[in-house]
């Protein structure tokens, strides 16, 4: 088998190296010949554990190379993965799907045989039949199922562990037009190592593979919004909504996953997701309010999260020093896309506060987009004489900081856990007034 991976940004890449490693032949294609440049030195251009060896060892194989000549890459591929980005659209939050669309001309124009064309980016329910409008419009002698298929695959990869996802999927998704049979062939030959691991693949028309994509991110998104104001409640009567999770999750309807209340969701993909699923509802005459309910509650959390440590800090924020450890949206990532921190940081500034940053992989991208702060060296050094310490990211090295060290490095003696990370009692005990999420504040003997 051999395939052509349009776009090397994060799920370009991740698909395309782990569709290596399963022992296709994989060209991943760019039109940024810098960017191309550098993954052939080695240098990847995001974040990802294990993805630099795992680029490096299919490369070194000869089952994965990375070109910018998308023409001469998808000659004689079994099928063309639609990977680029699709930004939300500015003014009206509809993803921009110009990207997409370029790339499918560009690919009908180039193909000399039978080809999938699989649109790996998310896009709006409907995008695949317009992929196919405008595979024909460029190439009129082309036919639908006997020259190409369209085929949606929606990726459900989570930064940080996005290779262990590929890999071990809880199932693929491939949606068809009718009557694609060797679309689907095609899919079933490229996921057969799955199915020795008896992941199942789920083969669906393609407007519903479309959906699944979006009701999947929007459904996570929901429960983590959920848990997030069951977290307000449980503030306001004295539960644990640690425990309150718990206590559900062991439902297996409920199911224990994505009921950590925290600062609120961020990264590349629900905010984005959400936006675009309210868009195409509404615009479809089926709106679904919850979705648009909790787009609503999230962005109120973000900012509120400031006014909690403000009140942490007993009202007044002039003056006051914080020390904030991670920036990123979640650990185990750059990834500043809707990252609280986004909201918080201008908020805190705002209110008089001076804050010291650290992020253990998120510092570079952060200092592109907060500015008015102090970066610190590492997370000792961004409590330095800080009235306050706050958790913004769960990162594994802030789960067991050396408190001597943190009592030596900040006078005061506040901390704001957005995340969660510490034991109450614990924290308690080693002289800090702890203020987390969902839990009743723990206050020093
Ligand atoms: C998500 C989906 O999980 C993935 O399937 C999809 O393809 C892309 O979007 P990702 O954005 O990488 O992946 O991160 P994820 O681990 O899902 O976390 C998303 C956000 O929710 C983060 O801001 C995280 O902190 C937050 N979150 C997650 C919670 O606040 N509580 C939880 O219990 C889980």
């Amino acid at each position: 088998m051999r395939i052509a991976v349009i776009g090397t940004g994060y799920v370009g890449l991740v698909s395309g190296a782990c569709f290596s490693e399963f022992g296709t032949s994989v060209v991943c294609v760019d039109k940024d010949a810098s960017k191309i440049e550098r993954i052939n030195r080695g240098e990847m251009p995001i974040y990802e554990p294990g993805l630099d060896d795992l680029v490096a060892r299919n490369v070194k194989e000869g089952r994965l190379e990375f070109s910018t000549d998308l023409a001469a890459s998808v000659k004689g591929v079994d099928a063309v993965f639609i990977a680029v980005g699709t930004p939300s659209r500015r003014g009206d939050g509809h993803a921009d799907l110009s990207y997409v669309f370029a790339a499918a001309e560009e690919i009908a124009k180039a193909l000399d045989g039978y080809a999938a064309i699989v649109t790996k980016s998310t896009v709006p329910v409907g995008t695949g039949r317009k992929v196919a409008e405008v595979v024909m419009k460029a190439r009129p002698d082309l036919e639908l199922g006997r020259d190409f298929d369209v085929v949606s695959n929606p990726e459900f990869l989570r930064e940080g562990s996005a290779i262990e996802d590929f890999m071990r999927p809880d199932r693929v998704v491939v949606g068809t037009l009718d009557g694609a049979t060797r679309g689907r062939e095609v899919m079933r030959a490229l996921y057969r190592p799955l199915a020795l691991i008896e992941k199942p693949v789920l083969f669906t028309a393609l407007e519903t593979a479309e959906v699944i994509k979006y009701a999947a991110n929007c459904f996570l998104a929901t429960k983590i919004t959920f848990i997030n104001e069951m977290a307000n409640l449980c503030e306001q009567v004295g539960a644990d909504v640690q425990d309150v999770a718990k206590g559900i999750g062991l439902d297996n309807r409920i199911g224990n996953k994505f009921l950590h209340a925290g600062p609120g969701y961020g990264g590349s993909c629900f905010p984005k997701d959400c936006l675009a699923l309210v868009k195409t509802a509404r615009d479809a005459g089926a709106p679904i309010r919850i979705v648009e309910s909790v787009i609503e509650v999230n962005e109120g959390r973000k900012v509120d999260m400031a006014r909690r440590i403000v009140d942490a800090l007993g009202g007044d924020a002039k003056g006051k020093r914080v020390g904030l450890l991670g920036l990123t949206f979640k650990p185990n990532t750059d990834d500043m896309r809707d990252s609280p921190s986004l909201a918080i940081v201008p908020a805190l500034l705002e209110a008089g506060a001076s804050i010291r940053a650290y992020d253990p992989e998120g510092m570079h991208e952060a200092q592109k987009l907060l500015s008015g702060i102090e970066y610190a060296a590492d997370a000792y050094d961004a409590l330095k004489d800080a009235d306050v310490l706050v958790f913004c990211t769960e990162w594994n090295q802030f789960r067991s900081l050396d408190w001597t060290r943190v009592r030596q490095a900040m006078p005061g003696r506040i901390i704001v856990d957005l995340r969660n990370i510490y034991d109450p009692t614990r924290v308690a005990r080693e002289g800090f007034t702890y203020h987390s999420i969902g839990r009743k504040a723990a206050i020093p003997a």
